[in-house]
């Protein structure tokens, strides 16, 4: 397995995730539509790529990242340019047929499939919904995959509105609610915000309500040694189990990025320094440099700027300062600092973000929010606090 840490990890480089990817099939066998619920980096686009590249018989998973879509229809054309190349659909004369007397403009017809030109004043949502009916006695399941929906669902909103932001919502759940399309097509949404709140500070969480959640959550220790061992095959250097756990016990939030981020950063100082042999020192070493390189962990923070405006940033700043110096910080001291910044009535969605973007948790006791992970508190405490 090769270091990668990044861009999602694909084939030979993905380690297996035997509870992730046995849930999402539950769910998918059992009709469900899902949101995969993981803060930022935790190996969401990785576990679709498996999926996608390992389907069983009868599915076909069409993957879409639609980061850059920002209205209604331009996202409905591109799924369904993505849905008319799948296997089932291509080679289906039924919809050929339906295609060709319904729709004049076609772009292109060829060995890819059939593909729609961007200036269609076509209603896609209402294609694509045609589309997918007619292929609901075939065998072939289709899963459709959404990556960085909800960044879309944000374009939406910034350039159009909260109210064409909520279209968009539930012209999505009516597509995925209809009974013919639901037979035999199943959608995966995911991202790396969190969707769930943007939907509960827009009142609309009855537009997502119907979808279940795929939790990925952090490696187990047995995982992450695992994980260890087989980046190790492919360096020139080894290391005993007493120094894996010491990495371990320093990530403490197992998140695979992590486990990259220092394999990747040993081995550099091991080739860079001519290191013969890596001791706690040089593991150490290893940590303090990776904190150094800012772009590393850059995106949590720009994430967090661009989301949060004026005192909502201000606010979300303050709390992740004094949880970088103090540990952890009760919920009234929260309360006191939202009603500081006249947020009471917002704070518990913003404190949700804050969680859903992997920063912190309450999970050992309701009242008291920590940090996941020491590292991402000691890259917070030197390149934000101060
Ligand atoms: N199954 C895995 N095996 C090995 N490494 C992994 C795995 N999943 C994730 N990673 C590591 O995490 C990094 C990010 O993975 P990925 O892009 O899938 O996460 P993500 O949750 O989609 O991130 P984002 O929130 O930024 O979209 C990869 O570059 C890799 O270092
Ligand atoms: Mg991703």
């Amino acid at each position: 397995m090769k270091i990668q840490a990044g861009p999602p990890v694909r084939g030979e480089n993905f380690l297996y995730r035997e509870n992730i990817i046995h849930k999402a099939w539950e769910l998918i066998e059992s009709g469900n539509h899902i949101l995969i619920a993981a803060p930022r980096r935790a190996g969401k686009t990785s576990v679709m790529y498996y999926l996608q590249d390992n389907p069983k018989d009868g599915f076909d998973f069409l993957f879409l990242d639609t980061e850059s879509i920002n209205n209604e229809n331009e996202f409905f054309r591109r799924i369904v340019n993505k849905v008319l190349k799948a296997g089932a659909i291509k080679s289906s004369q039924k919809i050929s047929a339906f295609l060709k007397k319904h729709i004049p403009s076609i772009q292109k017809i060829g060995l890819e499939g059939i593909e729609f030109g961007v200036k269609e004043d076509l209603n896609y949502l209402e294609l694509l919904g045609e589309i997918l009916k007619s292929i609901s006695d075939d065998k072939n399941k289709i899963v459709i995959m959404l990556d960085e929906f909800p960044q879309t669902l944000e374009n939406i909103i910034n350039d159009e509105g909260e109210a064409a932001g909520k279209h968009f919502l539930f012209s999505n759940r009516e597509l995925r609610q209809d009974v013919e399309v639901s037979k035999n097509v199943h959608f995966i949404y995911t991202g790396s915000i969190g969707l769930e709140n943007i939907v509960s500070k827009m009142n609309a969480i009855k537009s997502i309500n119907d979808l279940s959640r795929l939790i990925v959550i952090p490696l187990s220790t047995v995982e992450a040694k695992n994980l260890i061992r087989l980046l190790l095959e492919n360096v020139d250097f080894d290391l005993s189990e007493s120094l894996i756990d010491h990495i371990l016990q320093k990530i403490e939030w197992l998140i695979p990025y992590y486990v990259q981020l220092i394999v990747q950063e040993v081995k550099e100082l091991h080739r860079e320094e001519k290191v013969t042999d890596v001791t706690e020192k040089v593991i150490d070493r290893a940590f303090e440099k990776m904190l150094t390189q800012r772009h590393h962990f850059e995106h949590w923070h720009t994430r967090l700027r661009a989301m949060l405006k004026g005192d909502e940033y201000n606010f979300s700043k303050e709390i992740l300062n004094i949880l970088s110096e103090n540990e952890t910080i009760h919920s009234n001291e929260i309360f006191n600092i939202a009603v500081k910044y006249k947020l009471e009535n917002i704070f518990k969605d913003i404190i949700g973000s804050l969680v859903y973007d992997g920063y912190i948790n309450n999970n050992e006791d309701r009242m008291v929010y920590r940090y996941n992970s020491p590292i991402l508190r000691m890259w917070w405490r030197q390149n934000v606090a101060n």
